[in-house]
């Protein structure tokens, strides 16, 4: 009993206590509902204090924010209207920048492909001369695989359209959904035809090995220079050097390497590698060990390149037999022997810088712009100062019959047709077969 009335005493206290925190907790209350009616009475109150300023203030703030507005609309459409112009500006400038052809017109010109027709196949397909648009032309239509991507073929071609330069073999027009790219007509055919002498061509002069050393280095500086990013060959060989009919030489196949999807380029690798022996010689080794492609490895392609003018040897084993050479003092008789008149001091002085150019490591190979051409341009202003007069006024193209050559301007070069195949007739020694071509160098002496 006295528990029970204990635990009742304790209950009424905590009773009163909770009740007295109830009252009190309620006049907190009132004083909250007090105190929020006042602040909500002087609210009220204050408007009429300042009723004069807020409306001006409000208009003038509406005011500058609509003149915010209209500046902010304006310029809205002048970035539209300017970025409309840029588009349009695109697109006909796109639509220009090459001829495209129906594969109808493709199929005409080519006589439907025919066999007879065919000048050469490489590994991305064959090649064809015919006549487009009343011009000599050279049709390389890609293999079927090798044209996957159309977007992908029709972006690069439009960027390879852009490039022009008298060194670079000029791409006329394509048909995108083919895969067909249209080529100016390079009458000599390639370095390769002409060093390793195919269809009875003359020996090329020495003077024009110079020249066209000294072309080559300027069209590839012409493509490291390209902008935002240089542009990396990737596929530099005597194949891909074209000679037109005045001999003067330009690159070829700029970028193709890149319209070809990987899985096809590795078959067309593995393809040069088993049929054209040598193609894989002109790869930078440590592009082969890194994966790492850059301008420097077509600096390696190159100085193989540059040895093979000289020696119109195979590119095989050709730096360590050039090395060799020059270390016993034979470097003379690594000289091609189809020439009989090397300056050989001036050849070994060639052979020494294209031997550095296929340096094993990119970082010892000299930098193009400023090494490598300034040294093949005193080269070649070496072999324009020897000269035959055969050679430099067109005498002996002349006599045997050559269209005679006015200027060596690229839209001359690049756009002459020629009806004539130079080459086929060709079984002459000496200088007699090459057409006189102007100088590209300062102290130039066959210009005419
Ligand atoms: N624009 C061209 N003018 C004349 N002949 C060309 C032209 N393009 C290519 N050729 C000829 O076709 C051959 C094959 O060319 P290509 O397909 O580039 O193969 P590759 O580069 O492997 O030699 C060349 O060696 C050359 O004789
Ligand atoms: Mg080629």
């Amino acid at each position: 009993m006295r528990r029970l009335k204990r635990e009742l005493k304790q209950t009424m206290e905590l009773y009163s206590s909770a009740c007295k925190e109830a009252k009190t907790a309620k006049q907190k209350a009132m004083e909250l509902q007090r105190w929020k009616a006042e602040e909500q009475k002087k609210l009220l109150e204050e408007p009429q204090t300042t009723s004069e300023a807020p409306p001006n203030m409000e208009v003038e703030q509406e005011k500058k924010r609509s003149e915010a507005l209209q500046k902010l609309v304006a310029l809205e459409a002048q970035k539209k209207k300017s970025a409309d112009r840029k588009n349009s500006d695109a697109t006909t400038f796109g639509s220009a920048r090459y001829r495209r052809y129906t594969i109808e017109e493709i199929e005409e010109a080519t006589n439907m492909f025919s066999d007879s027709l065919k000048i050469g196949e490489g590994g991305y397909g064959p090649v064809y001369r015919s006549e487009l648009d009343c011009t000599q032309v050279a049709i390389k239509v890609l293999k079927p695989d090798a044209a996957q991507g159309r977007e992908q073929f029709q972006q690069e071609v439009e960027v390879l359209s852009c490039i022009r330069h008298p060194n670079m073999v000029l791409l006329l027009g394509a048909c995108p959904e083919y895969g067909c790219l249209v080529y100016e007509y390079m009458a000599n055919g390639s370095l390769d035809d002409c060093l390793f002498r195919r269809g009875s061509r003359p020996p090329l002069p020495w003077q024009l090995r110079f020249q066209i050393a000294a072309e080559i280095a300027t069209g590839l500086l012409f493509l490291h220079q390209t902008k935002p990013e240089p542009l990396v060959h990737r596929d530099l060989k005597p194949g891909n050097i074209l000679l037109d009919r005045n001999y003067v030489s330009k690159i070829s196949d700029v970028g193709l390497a890149r319209l070809v999807p990987p899985s096809v380029a590795d078959s067309v690798t593995q393809y040069r590698m088993t049929s054209t022996a040598g193609t894989f010689c002109y790869i930078d080794p440590e592009y082969q060990q890194t994966g790492m492609l850059g301008i420097k490895s077509d600096i390696y392609s190159l100085g193989i390149m540059l040895l093979q003018i000289i020696t119109a040897k195979p590119p095989m084993g050709l730096t360590h037999h050039v090395g060799r050479a020059i270390e016993k003092g034979t470097f003379a008789q690594m000289l091609d022997h189809a020439v009989h008149d090397w300056p050989v001091e001036h050849a070994l002085h060639f052979a020494k810088l294209s031997l550095q150019c296929a340096e094993m490591r990119k970082k010892d190979r000299p930098d193009l712009g400023k090494v490598v051409l300034p040294e093949l341009n005193k080269l070649r202003a070496f072999a324009e100062e020897n000269m035959p007069p055969m050679m430099m006024f067109g005498l002996a193209s002349a006599a045997n019959g050559y269209p005679s050559r006015n200027s060596n301007s690229p839209i001359n070069s690049a756009f002459s047709s020629s009806t004539q195949d130079t080459t086929e007739s060709n079984s002459l020694s000496g200088f007699s077969g090459y057409e006189s071509r102007s100088s590209t160098s300062s102290n130039s002496l066959g210009r005419m």
